[in-house]
């Protein structure tokens, strides 16, 4: 994600800048010991621990030509340069169209997006939301029902008509909580091109006002309940939901990732506890200004507000009447995804990455086993959640957290304060987990790890060191990396595993270190900041991208932000797709045929540097746009 900011619209507008602002150590560089350190790892990683063709992914091996000759088998489009084009670019023999755009009408009596005033409260809560993020395709019945996340509002543009770029009465409040949340949109194709089927009764909106239930073991404890909901059982709404997921049984996971933003105090001196810290809450928000018009974002009155959310949320994409889920189990954290396997014995086990510099990676298992055409409904209620321990050598371990080993009162407080459970037992300190994706084929699991600027110079908001080393193996990260483990035994219930790197990002343009990137990396596929990642049916890795997109300096030639396809046999990596200016790819969903594949473009011109989709003056706004292979073909 790229979040807006606590100050005003000029402000830096990057999450890493907003940490920055808030107070850094000098920094401090060794390349020379970088450079010692990270080569023998590259040749430890080459040897006995690495899987496979893994071998050489790390390193300058020289099994390059072996990779060359069997991605000519596995990834055949042309691959695309990196450019800087207000446009999507996809590879020869490909088109693109849009599917939804931010504000387009959901039913008929919504109100046609307005170019001039963006929209109101009332045509926003009737349209779809903005900043798409994570989703997925539901087919039902031979109709196609898409679920996608609504991460945040672009305030410069959503009150940027003819606003100041900034939210300044209650309906635009009103406004910006319609525009989060989850947009339900069956969709159909007509004449080769997708859009949304108006007036269907699959089409939901799900806002930052939408009654949700709290379920598993935190829900009716003490830390839930507020003035409005004295059981502790029922919240309102959901927001900021980046990455998704999708369950066996056919509902959609959202997940709530910057719910912090969204809460201020009206007390200027209300004194910050440490358990509120930990996640970055404080007096002031990020410029949404919900709390003037709501107060249940007012810690100052409502300090168990915040402990609501921060959860994975289970929707029925099918059913507009049901009431989402909130699945404590699942533990609060700043969530990117949530990627569910089915193990071998029924047990549903859900992989978790925590989005902030030195947060944690986690594993979900379920208490419950899935029954093939049972009721499956509340298998996410309860199991235990474990944190990953990655060790220097090659192996890692999954850390059960539990009263014993975290030294809390409860399971629901583990659930509440996640963070926290994981830092008394140790968990190793990532650079920042974003979504995790499973091989469909085997017991295989990647995550990305986006960037971590102060890598080996920060410790995170709980304290814990950020050492270089194991599966975060530069300081100063700042083009990322994906980390893969394969559980002992092929079992995704092992509580071991094996890791490496399946590539390190990086601009060999620049850079003849550590920063030019792992062997799969060259100038013709360069990029920085993997954050979206999911599997196709052939097992081929998609792999999106949230970075820096100034095509200058570090990131001199790798252009806008990006979609590129790696091969995890060969290590092969091949970019499929540039997206416009100043936008982040997300989202990967494809249709019942595969012949159609979805990719969500947010925040394009989130600085004001696009007019993408819709070119001239218009106004820039988030979309899912649609690939299809001129000779009709299946794409992964
Ligand atoms: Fe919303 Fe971590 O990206
Ligand atoms: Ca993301
Ligand atoms: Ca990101």
């Amino acid at each position: 994600m790229n979040q807006a900011t606590p100050a005003a619209s000029d402000a830096p507008a990057m999450l890493d800048e907003i940490n920055d602002a808030n107070g850094s150590s000098p920094e401090h560089t060794d390349f020379g010991g970088l450079v010692e350190r990270a080569i023998p790892r590259r040749g430890f990683l080459g040897g006995t621990v690495a899987f496979g063709a893994a071998a050489f992914v790390m390193g300058a091996s020289g099994l390059a030509p072996l990779s060359a000759r069997a991605a000519a088998r596995r990834i055949a489009f042309e691959p695309v340069a990196a450019n800087t084009l207000d446009t999507v670019t996809v590879p020869p023999g490909y088109s693109w169209h849009v599917v939804a755009r931010w504000g387009d009408p959901m039913w008929s009596d919504s109100v046609p997006f307005d170019q001039d005033t963006r929209g109101t409260g009332a045509s926003q809560e009737r349209a779809f939301g903005d900043n798409n993020d994570g989703m997925s395709l539901f087919n039902h019945g031979g109709r196609s029902v898409l679920a996608v996340n609504n991460e945040y509002v672009n305030r410069r543009i959503v009150y940027g008509g003819t606003g100041i770029g900034e939210p300044e009465n209650a309906d635009d409040v009103r406004k910006g909580k319609a525009g989060h949340g989850v947009s339900v949109v069956e969709i159909a194709q007509a004449d080769g091109r997708w859009s949304i089927v108006v007036d269907s009764p699959f089409n939901r909106r799900i806002t930052a006002d939408t009654p949700m239930e709290i379920t598993g073991p935190a829900a009716g404890h003490d830390l839930m309940k507020t003035a409005a909901d004295p059981t502790g059982t029922s919240a309102r709404g959901t927001w900021n939901n980046c990455g998704n997921g999708r369950t066996p049984w056919g509902t959609y996971l959202a997940c709530e990732e910057n719910f912090n933003g969204y809460f201020s105090s009206s007390d200027p001196d209300l004194e910050i506890g440490a358990e509120l810290e930990r996640y970055g809450i404080g007096r002031k928000d990020w410029g949404y200004a919900w709390a003037g018009v709501d107060e249940r974002f007012d810690i100052a009155r409502h300090p168990n507000e915040p402990n609501r959310a921060g959860y994975v949320v289970e929707i029925d994409p099918l059913n507009p009447d049901a009431t989402p889920k909130k699945r404590t189990a699942l533990g609060r954290f700043k969530h990117e995804n949530a990627e569910v396997v089915l193990a071998g014995n029924g047990r549903i086990v859900v992989y978790m990455g925590d989005d902030e510099r030195g947060e944690f990676l986690y594993r979900f298992v379920s208490d419950g086993v899935r029954a093939e055409g049972g009721d499956n409904g509340d298998l996410l209620e309860t199991g235990t959640l474990s944190v990953a321990r990655f060790a220097d050598d090659g192996r890692g371990e999954w850390v059960e957290l539990t009263p014993a080993s975290t030294g809390m009162a409860s399971r629901a407080e583990i659930c509440i304060h996640t963070r926290q459970a994981a830092s008394a037992v140790g968990a190793t300190t990532m650079d920042r987990p974003e979504w995790v994706a499973a091989h469909p084929m085997k017991a295989e699991v990647y995550c990305c790890l986006t960037n971590n600027r102060n890598r080996g110079i920060k410790p995170n908001a709980g304290g814990d060191a950020t050492p270089v080393g194991g599966p975060n193996p530069r300081a100063k990260n700042r083009y990322g990396q994906i980390v893969r483990w394969r559980p002992d035994g092929g079992d995704h219930l092992a509580g071991r595993f094996a890791w490496d790197l399946f590539v390190v990002a990086g601009n060999p343009l620049v850079h003849d270190d550590e920063r030019a990137g792992s062997g799969n990396i060259d100038k013709g596929n360069m990029f920085n900041s993997p954050d979206g990642l999911a599997f196709d049916s052939n097992g081929m890795l998609w792999i999106q991208t949230d970075g820096k997109y100034s095509s200058t300096g570090d990131f001199d030639g790798q252009g806008n932000n990006q979609m590129l396809v790696g091969d995890p046999e060969t290590g092969e990596i091949r970019r499929f797709l540039v997206g416009p200016r100043e936008c982040e790819v997300t989202g990967i969903t494809w249709s019942a045929d595969r012949r159609t594949l979805f990719v969500g473009i947010q925040h394009p011109g989130e600085k004001g540097g696009s007019h993408f989709p819709d070119g001239g003056d218009t106004a820039p706004r988030s979309c899912v746009v649609a690939i299809t292979r001129d000779d009709g073909g299946a794409i992964g």
